[in-house]
């Protein structure tokens, strides 16, 4: 977008009340509030709002979106929402920032290459596997609790990709303190009262137990593999090994552990959030099963097990999962500060203001997606959305920190649904209404319930 000094306009503000601006609005339901602004400011294509004392531009156009996060990606640093995620996760890939983010997103890359996936695939198809086997196991004339079978399948998963089988009896225990830490992290976000670390509250005191637990268990495990030159078929593997190209050095034990924590925290909250919104829409929608169904049984056939090229033929099961991400985005909302000016057309952004880019508002934009509400998984059909925005659909963000595990979590949930729906047939439970509740990620605010057959 052009740099040169036209003539501004003010950038759109939404009026609020005095001191606390618009903040009982968002708070009440954010969701809606951001679709609200979108009609109504989606002509003019941002807005201002003021929430706990802070103002910070909505982007509300695709372009926009893309100018802030690809093309003048430089400008724009964290910002201040993520101060709270960093005490969780350190100064691992999600939350740090410049050069340092740069050479520790230069080191992590190649693990997440489509060729290395093709091992972590293997892990995540047993564990699918093993996962519809005990739903079979364990049905009865009672609906599945999906949310958490879904929770504990990406579980298991992520916590074997991330570490391997070498766990042993450690699996449960790791996991176990990473999902508090997790848990303690979702409602610091939704707690608007905080005190500092040294307080003693209960939210504090289970903070402090549960970032012991996990580092004691992540050092100790780290600490055994250095000791050892034998190689394994893991992420820590690959990220111990991980040198840089120009200084010829690897991470630290601090460095490891935070990206361990990091990339466990990003990957099954989001992953088992958008697997149970999918089994939600496919128990509604049961002409897309069929499809689905054919899909996996010509790929299939007789075989219980797909191998990892069988998930990357079948283009149906992707539509599903990018339509639901549509729908329900895991991250519907990014945020970003601004470093320096900035220009957007004839907007001027100032150096040092919050912005806010909301994959839930860009994927229910009846200008890019018509009908935005209706699940159709056709629109990704390929012969369709040739004229769409490619930032009108960004479930997994864009530019330089696009999602590291997009591919990851892509193959996951082919390998999840590809055999689940191969062994059961799907039903919903009449009359459940479930709606959403937006923390970290977007999660359905009840358990979504489905009966197996
Ligand atoms: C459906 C599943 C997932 C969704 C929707 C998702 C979404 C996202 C989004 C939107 C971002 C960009 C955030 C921003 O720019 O502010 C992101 C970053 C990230 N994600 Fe994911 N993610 C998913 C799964 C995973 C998995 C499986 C992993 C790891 C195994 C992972 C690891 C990360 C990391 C490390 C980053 C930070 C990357 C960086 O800034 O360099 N994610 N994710």
């Amino acid at each position: 977008m052009e740099t040169i000094t036209s003539p501004t306009r003010p950038i759109p503000v939404h009026p609020g009340l005095p001191l606390v601006g618009n903040s009982f609005e968002y708070l009440r339901d954010p969701l809606a509030f951001l679709r609200r602004l979108q009609q109504q400011y989606g002509h003019q294509r941002m807005v201002r709002i003021s929430v706990g004392g802070r103002t910070t531009t909505l982007m509300l156009k695709p372009e926009e979106a893309k100018h802030v996060i690809q093309e003048n990606n430089r400008n724009y640093g964290r910002g201040k929402s993520f101060a709270i995620l960093r005490e969780f996760l350190g100064n691992g890939l999600l939350t740090s920032e410049g050069d340092f983010w740069r050479r520790q997103r230069r080191l992590a890359q190649p693990a997440f290459h489509r060729q290395k996936l093709v091992v972590l695939a293997e892990t995540m198809i047993d564990e699918a596997v093993a996962w519809v086997d005990r739903l079979e196991k364990s049905l009865t004339d009672k609906p599945v609790n999906i949310s958490a079978a879904t929770i504990d399948v990406t579980l298991r998963i992520v916590t074997r990709t991330l570490f391997g089988s070498s766990l042993g009896d450690q699996v449960d225990g790791l996991s176990s303190a990473l999902s508090n830490l997790n848990h303690v992290a979702n409602n610091a976000v939704i707690n608007p009262i905080r005190f500092p670390r040294w307080v003693p509250t209960p939210d504090n005191r289970a903070f402090v137990d549960a970032t012991n637990r996990v580092n004691n268990l992540i050092f100790g495990i780290i600490n055994t593999r250095r000791q050892t030159s034998e190689s394994r078929d893991d992420l820590l593997d690959m990220l111990l090994r991980a040198t840089d190209e120009e200084t010829g050095e690897g991470m630290s034990d601090a460095q490891l552990r935070d990206e361990m924590v990091t990339l466990f925290t990003a990957g099954h909250e989001t992953t088992a959030t958008s697997m149970a919104w999918t089994l939600y829409l496919l128990a509604q929608h049961p002409d897309v099963v069929k499809r689905a169904k054919t899909e996996i049984n010509a790929t299939l056939g007789q075989r219980d097990r797909p191998s990892t090229d069988d998930l990357r033929a079948m283009p149906y099961l992707s539509q599903i999962i990018n339509e639901s991400m549509r729908l329900y985005p895991p991250a519907w909302v990014m945020s970003r500060l601004s470093l320096g000016p900035d220009r957007f057309g004839d907007y001027a952004l100032e150096a040092n203001q919050g912005v806010l880019i909301s994959p839930y508002v860009l994927h229910h934009d009846p200008a890019s997606w018509p009908d935005p509400e209706r699940f159709d998984p056709d629109r990704f059909a390929p012969e369709s959305g040739s004229d769409r925005h490619p930032y009108a659909f960004l479930p997994f963000g864009g530019g330089p920190r696009l999602c590291i595990g997009n591919q990851f979590a892509l193959l996951e949930m082919q390998a999840l649904l590809s055999v689940l729906l191969h062994r059961f047939e799907l039903r919903p439970v009449l009359g459940q209404k479930i709606t959403t509740q937006p923390l970290i990620t977007l999660r359905p605010k009840q358990a979504v319930a489905i009966y197996l057959a």
